[in-house]
């Protein structure tokens, strides 16, 4: 939610700043801007100069004027929190005399006691934002001289609420003051100049050296090197490390879009979340990074999965999982939820956080409100050191690799899998057979050759999309394991196509949803080839009765008079099924959103990493 790039070097900051903007956009695309300082001449003194528009990095691109120079710069993309998207709301905010300009990700939250003291000083306010509630914080400390760095530092300490800001200072050219406090910023480290981002994406084309600073930190980042240190201005060393993930991962790669692209890398990201994990001795999962022993992971009675949007339907799959393979109380809740209900935290409760950025701001308030309470969280998450990885107790990384588009594909699978070794695990210590250990483990091993299988049928799941398209809405349905897959599917179309669709478990459908049902409003089913095929097929015939039409994802062709349509699924072990049934349903929706020609990588109001409440 939200990019900041920044650079400070001997070349042009503009072409960097741009093109890093354009690698974070899919963070938030309401508005976009950019500040540099103008070097001194012999009669003028250096200068801010600003840009900013309302709308996407393009159209920042289209309003730069030519001689928009300068060897420092900081840039941002928007997704609004405060106040709506517009000119005067992008960042950078600057102070009244345009000297200080910052960018800022996150809230804070007692903007508005701040602007009314800043404003009766005199500070002219020109957003409705409380990011510009820094700009003359920092700049009311500056008054009296002093180092850019101090002031940022005084002002952060009057500042409640979260963020990652990177401040350019017209009067001290030679630096970036970047600070960081819930909301990520990365160093990058070039040859005689350094980078500045909110997101390594926007760094891997020009260096692979990073450092990430830690929550209460800030750094001074000149052209030749940086310097960390805290809010009280002890000096930190923090030693750079490797970006670790390919350069082309943050491409599209030749597909149309990085939603296509991140759909099609499904095998290779489950093979990396499988790596290294499947132990076939003991017919179970290796996970080092739980932090919990045999006989610590027996003390618990329940597992409590949390996360949000997708995140929470992986948890759901991952809850049915470990009930059927560990026999333990599993329940999948929104994180946004629980943490506003004064949760009751119990001892022998394993929680789990899920998230694919590891940012999401209520994910992390209820990994936070868990530990303040005693519990103990594991995490399953996709980014490497991010915020809510760092606060679990342990965990799982999905290595599903950079997942770029907006809606969530390669690492909703990923997290499934997580889950099918957590609870292979699990189901290993306490009654989980040898030989139905066995069973899981060949099942998992031959998911990423299922998943090639069932993408081989694009072209044919994308003539279904182009029809179901232009329906007025859809229904989707499952029963028991199919539910959570009726859910993330009827989330991926509305989200990415706009269509309204809307998920039941099928066993509900008489309860009410049935009056829905007409030749306008067709319905996805999932009709796995398990126990419960016969119940489903008997929803198929009551939606038939009714002339409604049906597109069923199944695992054997359903016969034409309960099914319109059918996508056959390969099958694995019933445990194991809805993270198969679900791929056909991420294709359906991109090929819907493609027909209907909306913006697939970046849906409107949306965006990734939601780090706001
Ligand atoms: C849906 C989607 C969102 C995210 C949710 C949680 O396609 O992408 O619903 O799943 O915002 O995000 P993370 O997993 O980053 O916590």
């Amino acid at each position: 939610m939200c990019g900041i790039v920044a650079y400070i070097g001997p070349k042009d900051a503009s072409p960097f700043l741009l093109e890093g903007l354009q690698r974070l956009e899919y963070r938030g695309y309401d508005s976009a801007g950019v500040a540099v300082i103008a070097p001194a001449t012999k009669s003028v003194p250096a200068k801010l100069k600003v840009c900013k528009v309302k709308g996407r990095v393009a159209d920042l691109a289209a309003a730069l004027p030519a001689r928009f120079k300068g060897g420092a710069g900081i840039g941002h993309t928007r997704w609004a929190t405060h106040g709506v998207p517009s000119d005067a709301n992008a960042h950078p905010h600057t102070d009244n005399e345009g000297r200080i300009a910052v960018v800022h990700n996150g809230i804070i939250e007692n903007a508005d006691e701040l602007r009314a003291k800043l404003a009766a000083d005199g500070a002219l306010f020109r957003s409705e934002t409380d990011t510009e509630v820094l700009a003359h914080l920092i700049a009311a400390h500056r008054a009296d001289g002093g180092e850019l760095e101090d002031a940022v530092r005084a002002a952060l300490k009057l500042v409640v609420g979260t963020y990652g800001i990177a401040v350019l200072d017209a009067e001290q050219t030679d630096r970036i003051v970047v600070a960081r406090n819930g909301s990520p910023i990365v160093l990058g480290i070039g040859e005689k100049e350094m980078f500045a981002a909110s997101d390594v994406s926007a760094l891997v084309r020009y260096t692979r050296q990073v450092v990430h600073l830690e929550d209460g930190e800030l750094a001074t980042v000149r052209a030749d090197g940086f310097r960390t240190f805290t809010e009280d201005a002890r000096t930190v060393t923090r030693q750079p490390s490797t970006v670790d993930w390919e350069i082309g991962s943050y491409d599209t790669g030749g597909y149309a879009h990085y939603l296509l692209k991140e759909i099609h890398e499904q095998p290779g990201a489950v093979e990396r979340t499988l790596s290294g994990r499947l132990d076939e001795r003991f017919s179970t999962a290796h996970l080092g990074g739980l932090n919990l022993d045999a006989r610590e992971l027996r003390e618990i009675r329940r597992v409590k999965i949390l996360g949000c949007g997708s995140a929470y339907y992986a948890g759901e799959m991952g809850a049915q999982l470990i009930e059927e393979l560990a026999r333990i109380p599993a329940h999948s809740e929104p994180a946004s939820e629980f943490r506003y209900r004064n949760p009751v935290i119990e001892a022998d409760t394993l929680y789990v956080a899920v998230s694919q950025s590891g940012e999401t701001y209520d994910t992390l308030a209820a990994v936070q409100e868990i530990k303040r309470k005693g519990g103990r969280v594991l995490g399953v998450v996709n980014t490497v050191g991010s915020a809510i990885a760092r606060e679990c107790d342990g965990g799982i990384y999905l290595h599903a690799g950079p997942e770029i588009s907006v809606a969530s594909t390669k690492a909703f699978t990923s997290t499934v899998v997580a889950f099918a070794l957590l609870a292979l695990h699990f189901g290993r210590i306490h009654d989980l057979s040898p030989a139905d250990g066995r069973r899981i483990v060949a099942a998992l091993k031959a998911l990423p050759e299922q998943i090639r299988d069932m993408l081989g049928q694009e072209r044919e799941i994308e003539k279904l999309a182009a029809e179901y398209a232009q329906s007025q809405g859809m229904m989707f349905i499952g029963r028991v394991r199919g539910y959570p897959v009726a859910r993330e599917g009827a989330q991926k179309l509305k989200e990415i196509s706009y269509v309204h669709a809307e998920a039941y478990p099928a066993s509900e459908l008489k309860h009410g949803p049935l009056a829905l049902i007409s030749p306008e409003l067709p319905t996805v089913a999932l009709v796995p080839d398990d126990e419960l095929l016969d119940k489903n097929l008997t929803a198929l015939g009551e939606i038939k009765a009714r002339s409604g039409r049906v597109l069923a994802i199944a695992h054997r062709p359903i016969e034409a008079r309960l099914a319109d349509h059918c996508v056959v699924v390969p099958k694995s072990e019933p445990e194991l099924d809805p993270l198969l049934l679900n791929i056909p349903l991420q294709l359906l929706a991109y090929h819907a959103a493609v027909a209907l020609d909306r913006d697939v990588d970046k849906p409107r109001n949306l965006a990734k990493s939601v780090t706001v409440e």
